[in-house]
């Protein structure tokens, strides 16, 4: 390469081309007014007020003084279904247009089907750049469809696809321990992650965790069915007895065959650990933001009922 630079022609490609970019065609008339269009991937914006955008053409291309010379032009960005489009305008001096439905702009622009946005523009500046023209265009109207953008990467066209944060991904692909794809592994996990402090601070406070269950269970006014209060803390109904008559001994709970309810003294007994509980909750789900912790919340809801 000229300049004295420490890299070959080959490297400045590769280089360029790991930059991804879309793929438009460009098309104008020439000074005999015949179409010329070809495909380009140095489309860029330049300024929003006035609208102006930018592509260069190399000056070895057939149409290239056409294009330098053209007071219109229209740029074409592609959809990833025109692949086939992108080959036949790459292809030097043909005649690109045969057999296509083209239409015209109010200038005379020969104008493609199909194409995701459209920038029709007037000639705005040519600018020299080295083996290029870059040409300026001052966009005066254009047109924009539903679809997805054909992408240019690596030499090679391909899609984009909105990138998932980390923590979708990883947990999309799996990792290499078999269990970590399961919903329910990583629920005991996350579980473990949550209560195991608070559940040293219930047990620091002289309860058990079962009966911590029990009185956070009967912390408000009304009684509680025994069966309602044995899913509630997962102790089994035969178990269950026991633990209230423990309780109910200490003056934290009244009981009988049906049901149970918290005392004044059951109460003031939890309202410390409930605090804690609402903290360590709020503090394991540091990570997440507001919004993802309601969906979370939602979420267990939905699998839990
Ligand atoms: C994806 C892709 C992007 C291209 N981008 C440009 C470009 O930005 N500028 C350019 O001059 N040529 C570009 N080319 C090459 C031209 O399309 C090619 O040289 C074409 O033959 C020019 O047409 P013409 O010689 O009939 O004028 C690109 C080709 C491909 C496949």
């Amino acid at each position: 390469m000229s300049g004295g630079t420490s890299f070959s022609g080959r490297d400045f490609r590769d280089a360029l081309s790991s930059f991804a970019t879309g793929v438009t065609i460009v098309t104008a008339r020439d000074g005999a007014g015949q179409p010329v269009g070809m495909t380009a991937s140095s489309f860029n914006s330049v300024s929003v007020d006035p609208p102006l955008v930018l592509w260069s053409v190399t000056k070895t291309a057939f149409s290239a003084q056409a294009f330098h010379d053209a007071q219109h032009f229209s740029i074409h960005v592609l959809k990833t279904t025109q692949t086939d489009m992108s080959g036949r305008f790459a292809k030097p001096g043909t005649d690109k247009f045969a057999g296509l439905a083209v239409a015209e702009t109010q200038h005379g622009v020969p104008i493609l089907p199909e194409a995701l946005a459209r920038f029709d523009c007037r000639q705005w500046a040519v600018y020299e750049g080295g083996d290029h023209w870059i040409l300026v265009g001052e966009v005066l109207d254009l047109e924009l469809e539903k679809g997805q953008g054909l992408v240019f990467s690596g030499g090679s066209y391909a899609r984009a696809e909105t990138l998932q944060s980390k923590a979708v991904e990883e947990s999309r692909l799996g990792s290499e321990h078999p269990l970590e794809s399961l919903a329910f592994y990583q629920l005991s996990r996350a579980y473990h992650a949550m209560a195991d402090r608070f559940h040293h601070q219930v047990l620091d406070a002289g309860l058990s965790l079962g009966e911590w269950r029990v009185l956070s269970s009967l912390s408000g006014p009304e009684a509680l069915g025994l069966e309602e209060l044995a899913v509630r803390t997962y102790i089994q109904p035969y178990a269950l007895d026991d633990v209230l008559a423990g309780l109910q001994a200490d003056g934290l709970v009244r009981f009988d065959e049906t049901s149970a309810q918290g005392t004044d003294k059951g109460r003031a007994r939890v309202a410390g650990l409930l605090e804690l509980a609402r903290q360590n909750d709020e503090a394991s789900m540091d990570s997440l933001s507001e919004q993802e912790r309601a969906v979370f919340k939602a979420n267990l809801q939905a699998i839990r009922d």
